[in-house]
């Protein structure tokens, strides 16, 4: 139809007919099992099926080589089948360089013959693996061999590439730490939805996480804690010592894990406040000269580092040892709730103050952040923080700012220039309960439910065009301090994670919530399969003091873009 013509009316039935069609073909496929998470952006379904058996061979193109080393450890332990190398003439699945594409995007076309995967990367053809692996019954999500399945992929064109260049999840592992083994299946759940950045919160008050050769007393003192807070605020301490941290070798692992699913990690060094645990280890980094516990209380917390030139090269000498671990472009220095009580009151921050010419103790989180940031730039990485970071002023402007405060501090840091990953409390801290129901587990009272994070909208609407593509996307948090184990961080990251991970794949005008639930039913058996918690989907309604809490938060969030 040319533009700015009415319909007429021979076309109007044709266009409601094939509308039908599609939802009816959308309901049946959900019906089936065939439920494709995240929704592709365009999928055109075609008769019959590819039968994958055990003559099937795969015939990848080298730099694609990776894609295919994926589908073989996806498919092999459920199937049995070897999917052998087979002869670029003769394989039936192929996957084809085609630089043509997006990225991130691939191209799918499944015949009876044959598969063909075509992409321009890497990273888009292993998108079209988790595809794959999602057209096929859901026993291909089996860890061990499942007889009598007919593994078929129906026949089906796909265009597929993802809407942000930043599908994230966050995962703080310094107030429960979390074991090696639950990282690595987390971070298939991530590379499963086709997320890829794993943002690895490692260091807080309450634990120190990552093994750091030049200071072991980061990993032998601050890596345990005391206590912790039973239940949200309650003030009662459990009594029960905990805690644990990553080699370097461990760390190595995680990383190379990942990365062969195209997941980059973005360690997290908080400073100067949430770093209790670092003073603990080491007391010259705090103001008081005290020696402190690793805090085992909740919140935000007075004791926050120093900011003399000894603490900055402490910082410089662990950041050398995170930058040669993990070989991402970002490195997170945490940057939040940072009291300035301490340095009003010490009298060597107060001459600090005055030998750098400032007049404000908060300038001095301004000083430590502009120093990290020329370090890390020196080095070839780029700092990111939580927003309090622009509040100073001093910011660089290719420093990516993390919205948590609302989604208002990310627009005011993108009309500034910066990049900008939103991670708003409302709808993204997974820690937050799933629904005002008696029976969730310890969360914190405030409800983000399943279909919040569906409903949310990582670019704010006003947002001029320019600003608006400084938005790289957006993230959900899991901050633990009421996650005791990783059953309990499942539940509380699935499904929101997978909805979330939708919204950050699929265009806006796909975006269907009733059909999303109906695909998510079948998805989750795949959970079941994998023997990864969740917190079953219900449609859950909000009462008025839900309504009144968000409105609070959301009130808050704004004032605090409003200050300076
Ligand atoms: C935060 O929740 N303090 C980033």
């Amino acid at each position: 139809m040319t533009p700015g013509r009415a319909m007429r009316g021979t076309e109007f039935v044709v266009a409601l007919l094939v509308l039908t069609l599609a939802c009816v073909a959308t309901t049946a496929d959900a019906e089936e099992g065939l439920a494709l998470v995240p929704l592709p952006q365009s999928i055109e379904w075609r008769g019959g099926a590819f039968a994958l058996n055990d003559t099937t061979t795969i015939a990848a193109d080298p730099n694609l080589e990776p894609a295919a080393h994926a589908l073989r450890q996806a498919l092999g332990p459920a199937t049995g089948f070897a999917l052998a190398d087979g002869a670029a003439a003769t394989a039936t699945i192929r996957f084809t360089l085609e630089a043509s594409l997006a990225a991130e995007g691939y191209r799918l076309e499944a015949s009876p013959a044959q598969v063909e995967i075509r992409a321009s990367t890497a990273a888009g053809a292993f998108y079209a693996v988790q595809t794959l692996r999602q057209l096929l019954p859901v026993e291909a999500f089996s860890e061990t061999p499942v007889r009598d399945v007919d593994w078929r992929i129906p026949a089906a064109l796909i265009e597929d590439a993802p809407r942000f260049g930043w599908r994230g999840m966050h995962l703080d592992v310094g107030r429960h730490f979390m074991p090696v083994d639950f990282v690595l299946d987390f971070i298939d759940a991530l590379a499963m939805h086709k997320m890829n950045r794993f943002h690895w919160h490692l260091t807080e008050d309450q634990g120190w996480r990552i093994e750091i050769r030049r200071y072991p007393k980061l990993a032998e003192v601050g890596a345990w804690r005391a206590e912790s807070e039973g239940m949200f605020l309650s003030g009662e301490m459990d009594g029960t010592p905990h805690g644990g941290f990553y080699t370097q070798d461990e760390i190595r692992r995680v990383v190379a894990y990942a990365a062969e699913r195209f997941v980059t990690i973005v360690p997290e060094i908080e400073m100067p406040g949430h770093a209790q645990a670092a003073i603990a280890a080491y007391p010259e980094l705090g103001n008081t000269g005290e020696t402190l516990p690793v805090r085992a209380r909740w919140g935000v917390n007075e004791h926050v580092l120093n900011v003399e030139e000894s603490t900055i090269v402490f910082l410089q000498n662990t950041l050398d040892e995170v930058i040669e671990l993990f070989p991402g472009p970002w490195i997170h220095i945490g940057g939040d709730e940072a009291p300035t009580d301490e340095w009003e009151q010490s009298e060597r921050a107060q001459l600090r103050m005055r030998a750098l010419g400032l007049e404000e103790e908060r300038e001095l989180q301004g000083y430590l952040i502009s120093r990290m940031h020329a370090f890390l730039r020196e080095r070839g990485r780029q700092l990111v923080g939580w927003d309090e970071i622009l509040d100073t002023g001093t910011l660089p402007e290719d420093a990516v700012v993390m919205s948590w405060r609302g989604s208002g501090p990310g627009s005011r840091a993108a009309l500034e220039g910066h990049p900008v990953v939103m991670a708003p409390i409302q709808p993204t801290y997974f820690d937050y309960t799933q629904s005002s129901r008696g029976d969730e587990p310890p969360a914190i009272p405030v409800v983000n439910r399943l279909e919040d994070v569906y409903a949310f909208e990582p670019v704010p609407a006003d947002l001029p065009p320019a600003a608006a593509r400084r938005i790289l996307g957006a993230q959900g948090q899991l901050w633990t301090e009421l996650m005791p184990d990783p059953d309990h961080v499942a539940y509380m990251a699935f499904p929101r994670a997978i909805a979330l991970a939708e919204v950050l794949w699929l265009d806006p005008g796909h975006r269907d919530y009733d059909d999303f639930r109906a695909r998510l039913e079948p998805h989750l058996t795949r959970f079941d399969l994998l023997g990864l918690p969740y917190r079953p989907p219900g449609d859950d309604a909000l009462t008025l003091g839900d309504r009144v809490i968000r409105f609070a938060i959301d009130s808050v969030g704004w004032v605090m873009t409003l200050l300076p």
